[in-house]
């Protein structure tokens, strides 16, 4: 069926390096010459990580949360790149796992800039961070459980912990992400002050966390400030314990509340941007004041979400009776969002294929958008108004940079695509493009070492008393 002329091309290549910084880049905004020149240069499935625009979010987020101390939730992005930019710009790094401390101690954060959070944390990353620790000791691990407790006193440290808290309120773009009031996530409200004050006979207390989920919407701001005024409450109460007879706490000293990061970019081209400076003041203002603590902040996807873009390439233009289905040469295994959450991401038709005319001047017609995985949840759209797609176009993914790269996978051997990095005009290959050969690396590795490779079985080396002491840095 084919519908009105325009569509996503409206208002193509405005914006980018105007000089100003719009709470969003829509995929609209691009330069369609220069993304399509990406893709003749790199190939396809490509994804495209605009630096600057890493850095503008980052200014804006530092503009709205002055006094905030801005921690970048490294999932979101772990590109060698993008943690230099965000680090240069003066934020710290929030990892889950001794991997991404790893990538973050190998961009330059040092570790009293580094912020790990333990989720059942494998015994191999308590290993690690213990170590790096002790070389780093303004490094914090933020705790959810008291077992994690135990685990890091059994393995000596006495270090910085922050107290990972479930405040009972979650929020975020689908049910999969919302952790407030996940029981994976956090000690349980009730019982978070009483581990507080157990922890600080055995660590050095710092701070309470929280992290109500991910993608929060302009019409979820009340989870949000609901969750940071129970943790200004908590705060308040470690603090300046109340007066409570002969077994008055000791106090203990905060430098922080961790607020988490969540906050939402607007996927869609209608859907509008948070107002940061307001989510800002009514963070600010829930919290109220806790004398000795700063504000703190974990922000992933809204630093790096619309700073990126997946480029794929047209294959087959197949008309159904259900509709035209459209095979290109990104799936799942590159962009798992929309399989995994059924993430809305737009897309624009860059042209360049076997239809000379340009995209705008094409009909606007619904398609389904397919990769190539042999799963039927493998769409990156379905039934999408588009200018008319044919084989050869170039289409444009957008607002692809946060948990796109990141999720990727070489489910059904399909190797990883390329990643090129913009930065002042300059476009250079941030992590190749994996080949073939990539696929059975692991596989050689281990026949080469005679098949049987125990020492890299799962169970702890110091829990399980093999190889105690040896750690895998
Ligand atoms: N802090 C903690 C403790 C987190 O677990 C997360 C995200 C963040 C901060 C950053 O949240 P953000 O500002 O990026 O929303 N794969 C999913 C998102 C999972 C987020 C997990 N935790 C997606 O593609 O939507």
């Amino acid at each position: 069926m084919t519908v009105e002329h325009g569509g996503d091309e409206a208002g193509a290549d405005g914006g980018v390096g105007s000089g100003i910084n719009p709470p969003v880049r829509r995929v609209s905004d691009w330069d369609a010459e220069r993304l399509s020149a990406l893709a003749d240069a790199h190939d396809t499935p490509l994804y495209v990580q605009d630096l600057d625009r890493v850095r503008e979010n980052c200014e804006r987020l530092l503009a709205a949360f002055r006094d905030a101390d801005v921690r970048y939730a490294v999932k979101a992005h772990t590109g060698r790149a993008v943690l230099e930019t965000v680090r240069g710009v003066g934020f710290d790094a929030e990892c889950a796992s001794a991997g991404e401390v790893d990538r973050a101690l190998a961009a330059g954060f040092g570790g009293d800039r580094l912020h790990y959070t333990a989720v059942n944390p494998p015994a191999k990353d308590l290993d690690y961070v213990v170590d790096v620790a002790g070389s780093e000791p303004g490094l914090t691990v933020t705790v959810g459980a008291v077992d994690t407790l135990d685990r890091l006193a059994e393995r000596g440290y006495d270090g910085r912990v922050c107290l990972r808290v479930n405040p009972g309120v979650g929020a975020g773009h689908h049910e999969k992400v919302r952790t407030g009031a996940a029981a994976k996530f956090g000690v349980p409200d009730d019982r978070a002050a009483a581990v507080a004050r157990e922890a600080s006979g055995r660590f050095d207390v710092v701070g309470i966390h929280a992290h109500a989920g991910s993608g929060i919407d302009p019409d979820q701001l009340d989870a949000h400030r609901e969750l940071v005024s129970r943790m200004g409450d908590l705060a308040r109460s470690l603090v300046n314990p109340r007066i409570d007879g002969e077994d008055t706490p000791d106090p203990i000293d905060l430098e922080y509340v961790d607020v988490g990061g969540g906050f939402g970019v607007p996927y869609r081209e209608e859907d509008p941007a948070l107002d940061l400076p307001a989510v800002a003041d009514a963070t600010r203002g829930a919290l109220g004041d806790v004398p000795g603590a700063t504000l703190a902040i974990e922000p992933g996807r809204y630093v790096v979400a619309d700073a990126g873009v997946l480029l794929t390439r047209v294959n087959t233009v197949k008309p159904t009776p259900d509709g035209t289905v459209v095979g290109v040469d990104a799936g799942m295994t590159d962009l798992l969002r929309p399989a995994m959450y059924d993430a809305y991401h737009p897309i624009r038709n860059l042209g360049g294929g076997d239809d000379r005319e340009p995209p705008a001047e094409r009909p606007v017609t619904p398609v389904t958008v397919a990769g190539p995985i042999c799963e039927t949840g493998d769409t990156l759209c379905r039934d999408r108004p588009l200018a008319r797609p044919a084989r050869g176009d170039r289409l444009a993914v957008g607002i692809a940079g946060a948990y796109g790269y990141e999720m990727t996978s070489q489910y059904n051997s399909r190797p990883r695509p390329a990643e090129v990095a913009l930065s002042d005009g300059d476009a250079r290959v941030a992590r190749r493009r994996e080949r073939l050969a990539d696929l059975t690396t692991l596989e050689r590795d281990s026949r080469d070492r005679g098949g049987t490779d125990r020492s890299g079985a799962d169970a702890s080396r110091t829990e399980s008393g093999a190889d105690a002491g040896e750690v895998d840095r």
